[in-house]
C-alpha cells in the first residue's frame, strides 16, 4: 500500500521504515528541513539498533523516501499516519498543537478519500477533535476516516517491538477503514484488536500509566528490602513468576524517566480529572517516582560525607540502555544535582554523550572511554544499564580509582563479585 508518516522522529521513522520493510511504499515527512536533508543524504538522526540497515535497504529498493512536503505525501498515499510530538504543558496536560496543526495541513491538501491515522499518544477524544478539524478545513464533499493506532514500541528495541508487537490496536469510528488497516499490518502476523476510537486512545495512556505504576511499586518494595536486608531481585523473581503479575517492568532502580512515562502519567491524571475522575493513585506514583533520585543521593552522601569537590565518575547518561535519547533522563538529573552540590563530574555514555552535552551543566566532562571516568574518582555511579558496562575490566577500574566505591543505580553489576574485587558496593534494594 502507499503510506505516509508525518513526523519522522523515534516513532515516525521506525514505523515508516518497518512498514516499508513489510513491503509498503512509505513517504516519511518532517517539517525540520535539516532532518529531511540528513535522511535524504543517508544519515540517520537517532540511534536505534537495526534501524540504519533497514533504512538503507528500503531506500535502495525505493520503498522509503523522505520529504518536507505534507502535500506531496498526502497526494501520493492512501493512508497518512500522524507521529508528531505531544509534549506536556506546564500543568501536565498535553500540548495538542502539533497534532492540530498537522490535521489542518492534511485537510487543506486532501484530494479525495484518505485514512488519517493518529499514532501520537493523545488524550481520549482527540480523534473526535481531529475529525472535526479536518472536516472544517478540507474541501466540501471530500471523504475521509480518522483512525487511532497507538504505538507501543520502546526505544532501544523499537525495530523488534514494531515487527513483533504483542498486539496492534486499531480504533475506528466506522467499518470503512478496517480492511485497509488490517492489510497494512497483515505482514506482521500479530493479533489485531479493533476497538472504538476513544477506547484505543485510552488503552495507550492506561497501559503506560500501569507500567509506570508497576515500576514504582517495585521501587517501594526495594526500599522495604533495604530496610530489612532482603534482596529486591529475588523478590521480583518470586513475584514475577506468578503469571498474573509477570517479571517485566519489575526492575528497581532510579525510577522511570524518558520522554514518555513522565509525560503520559501526568497527562493521564489531567485527562481523568477533566472527566471528573480523581486518579489520586497515579498522583502518588508521580510523587514517589520523583523522590527516588533523592533517596539514591542520600545514600551517596552518607558514604561520601561531603559531596563538594569529590571526583564523581558517571557511567550512563541516556534514559535507558540501547538508545541515545537523553530526554527526561534520570541520569541527567542525577548529574545536575551532584554538580549543584559541588561534585566534579566526568561522564560516559556509549551513544548519548553528544545529545547530553546541551543538557548538562558547564564544567561536566564527557569522555569517550568508559575507563577514563574512573581515573582518580572517589566514586563511580552506574546511571544507565548499558550491558557493555558489565564487561568492563573491573579489576583495572578498581586500581585506577582514588577510593574504590560504586553506587549502582541500576542493579547492573553483581554485588558479590564487586565486593570480592574490593569495592565498597551499593545498589538498590539488595
Ligand atoms: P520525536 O520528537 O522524536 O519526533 C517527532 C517528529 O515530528 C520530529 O522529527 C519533529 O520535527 C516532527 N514534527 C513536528 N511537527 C511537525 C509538523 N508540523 N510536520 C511534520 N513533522 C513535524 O517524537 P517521538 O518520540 O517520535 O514521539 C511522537 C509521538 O509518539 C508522541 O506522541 C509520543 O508520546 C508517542 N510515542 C513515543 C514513543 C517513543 O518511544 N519515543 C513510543 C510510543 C509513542
Ligand atoms: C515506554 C513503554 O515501555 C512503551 O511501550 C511505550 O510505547 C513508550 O514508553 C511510549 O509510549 O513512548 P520507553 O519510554 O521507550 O517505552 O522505555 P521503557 O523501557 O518503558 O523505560 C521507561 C523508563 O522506565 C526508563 O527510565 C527505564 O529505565 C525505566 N524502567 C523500565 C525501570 O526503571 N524499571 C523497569 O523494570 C523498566
Amino acid at each position: 500500500m502507499k503510506l505516509s508518516i508525518i513526523g519522522s522522529g523515534y516513532v515516525g521513522l521506525v514505523t515508516g521504515t518497518c512498514l516499508a520493510e513489510a513491503g509498503h511504499t512509505v513517504i516519511c515527512v518532517d517539517n525540520n528541513q535539516a532532518k529531511v536533508k540528513e535522511l535524504q543524504a543517508g544519515r540517520i538522526p537517532i540511534y536505534e539498533p537495526g534501524l540504519e540497515d533497514l533504512i538503507r535497504r528500503n531506500v535502495q529498493l525505493k520503498r522509503l523516501s523522505f520529504t518536507a512536503s505534507i502535500k506531496e505525501a498526502v497526494e501520493n498515499s492512501e493512508v497518512i499516519f500522524i507521529a508528531v510530538p505531544t509534549p506536556p504543558q506546564e500543568d501536565g496536560s498535553v500540548d495538542l498543537s502539533y497534532v492540530e496543526h498537522v490535521a489542518r495541513e492534511i485537510a487543506e491538501v486532501l484530494p479525495g478519500y484518505r485514512i488519517i491515522v493518529d499514532k501520537s499518544t493523545v488524550p481520549v477524544k482527540t480523534g473526535e477533535h481531529v475529525t472535526e478539524t479536518i472536516r472544517r478545513y478540507c474541501r466540501k464533499g471530500v471523504e475521509f476516516d480518522v483512525v487511532s493506532n497507538p504505538e507501543f514500541l520502546r526505544e532501544g528495541s523499537a525495530v523488534a517491538d514494531l515487527q513483533k508487537p504483542d498486539r496492534i490496536v486499531i480504533g475506528v469510528a466506522s467499518d470503512r477503514p478496517v480492511a485497509a488497516m488490517k492489510a497494512i499490518y497483515e505482514p506482521f502476523k500479530a493479533p489485531i484488536m479493533i476497538t472504538d476510537l476513544n477506547s484505543a486512545e485510552l488503552i495507550k495512556h492506561a497501559a503506560n500509566s500501569f507500567l509506570a505504576l508497576k515500576i514504582t511499586y517495585i521501587n517501594l518494595v526495594a526500599a522495604v528490602c533495604e530496610a530489612s536486608q532482603a534482596n529486591v531481585t529475588q523478590v521480583a523473581e518470586g513475584m514475577g513468576s506468578d503469571a498474573r503479575i509477570g517479571r517485566a517492568f519489575l526492575n528497581a532502580g532510579l525510577g522511570y524517566g524518558g520522554s514518555c512515562f513522565p509525560k503520559d502519567v501526568s497527562a493521564f491524571i489531567r485527562i481523568a480529572e477533566e472527566l471528573g475522575v480523581d486518579f489520586g493513585l497515579m498522583r502518588e506514583v508521580e510523587k514517589i517516582n520523583a523522590s527516588i533520585p533523592e533517596r539514591f543521593l542520600k545514600k551517596l552522601r552518607s558514604s561520601l560525607w561531603v559531596m563538594k569537590d569529590k571526583k564523581v565518575g558517571q557511567l550512563g547518561l541516556a534514559f535507558k540502555a540501547n538508545t541515545d535519547d537523553v530526554r527526561s533522563s534520570v541520569a541527567i538529573e542525577l548529574a545536575k544535582r551532584m554538580v549543584a552540590e559541588g561534585a566534579i563530574l566526568r561522564c560516559h555514555d556509549p551513544k548519548g554523550g553528544e545529545k547530553a552535552r546541551e543538557l548538562l551543566p558547564q564544567g561536566v566532562e564527557i569522555v569517550s572511554d568508559a575507563y577514563q571516568v574512573a581515573e582518580g574518582a572517589d566514586v563511580l555511579i552506574v546511571a544507565t544499564e548499558w550491558p557493555e558496562y558489565r564487561l568492563l575490566d573491573w579489576h583495572k577500574i578498581k586500581n585506577s580509582m582514588r577510593t574504590p566505591r560504586i553506587f549502582d543505580g541500576r542493579n547492573l553489576l553483581n554485588p558479590a563479585e564487586m565486593k570480592s574485587l574490593g569495592f565498597e558496593y551499593t545498589s538498590v534494594g539488595r
